[in-house]
């Protein structure tokens, strides 16, 4: 059985999927007796967090077959754990190049016990397509895999340097610029109402007040500014038939 019975997760979600994921997880819980808290993991300094008497939870989005260079930072910068057990949930589209292991890895080396991880198919952000079947699907398994972590059922699937080698792409910056040199975020002047909610949930303060908001030089491509702009004021240049995605509203996230 899971212990002790209170359980923090720690998760990242730029259009809602992963959020959908870490409530369905925290409402299992719940439901068997856990007492449990979500962090943002775009607000938390991993340094500070309290590991006393927890489970531990991560949950975030794949992205360039791994995921984004903030989210790397946070499991590096956590504190060395105490044998806490830890859990971790990845929503994609397709394919994660397994970052599963090189999760495991950093969490191992600080003292923590990875126990159980999960990767959750969902909708793909990029798409533009919301596909209730495919969240359905994913909630199920998402479900099915808080009543297993309960049970301490489950495993922590790993392709060792194979999967280490594949995340080199998305935690270093040289390839995230390579995409920052083609793509560009723009406001729409026409449209945007200078609500300010773009430079507030941007998860790395790339965007900056000025007469309009503007981005700067350090975009992730969560892609949370287009998908929560209520304006829908915010565009690729180079990419203007791009279909924004939300899976939830902005309150939820
Ligand atoms: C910049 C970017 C890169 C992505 N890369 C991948 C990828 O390598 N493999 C994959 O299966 N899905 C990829 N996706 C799709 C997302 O992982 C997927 O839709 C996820 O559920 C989005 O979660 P969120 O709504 O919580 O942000 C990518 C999405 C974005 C925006």
């Amino acid at each position: 059985m899971l212990q002790p019975k209170n359980v923090d997760i720690y998760y990242f979600s730029g259009t809602g999927n992963t959020k959908l994921v870490v409530d369905k997880i925290k409402e299992v819980l719940k439901s068997q007796g856990y007492n449990v808290s979500l962090y943002k993991i775009e607000k938390v300094n991993p340094t500070e967090i309290n590991l006393e008497n927890k489970v531990l939870g991560f949950a975030f989005p794949v992205a360039l077959q791994g995921t984004y260079p903030f989210i790397w930072h946070f499991f590096e910068k956590l504190p060395s754990g105490n044998g806490n057990l830890v859990f971790l949930v990845d929503t994609l589209a397709a394919y994660s190049g397994g970052i599963l292991g090189p999760v495991k890895r950093i969490l191992r080396k600080k003292g923590y016990n990875p126990l159980i991880a999960k990767e959750i198919r969902m909708p793909s952000n990029l798409s533009g397509s919301l596909d209730q079947k495919k969240i359905e699907k994913g909630l199920k398994q998402a479900e099915n895999f808080a009543l297993d972590l309960i049970e301490l059922k489950g495993s922590w699937y790993d392709i060792p340097i194979y999967s280490d080698f594949l995340s080199i792409f998305s935690r270093k910056e040289f390839f995230w610029n390579f995409f920052r040199r083609i793509f560009h975020l723009t406001i729409d002047k026409q449209k945007c109402k200078k609500c300010n909610i773009c430079v507030n949930i941007c998860p790395v303060g790339n965007i900056e007040i000025k007469e309009y908001p503007e981005h700067k030089d350090h975009c992730v491509f969560c892609l949370r500014c287009i998908s929560f702009c209520p304006q829908d004021a915010i565009y690729f240049k180079e990419k203007k038939n791009f279909k924004k995605y939300k899976s939830i509203e902005l309150t939820k996230l």
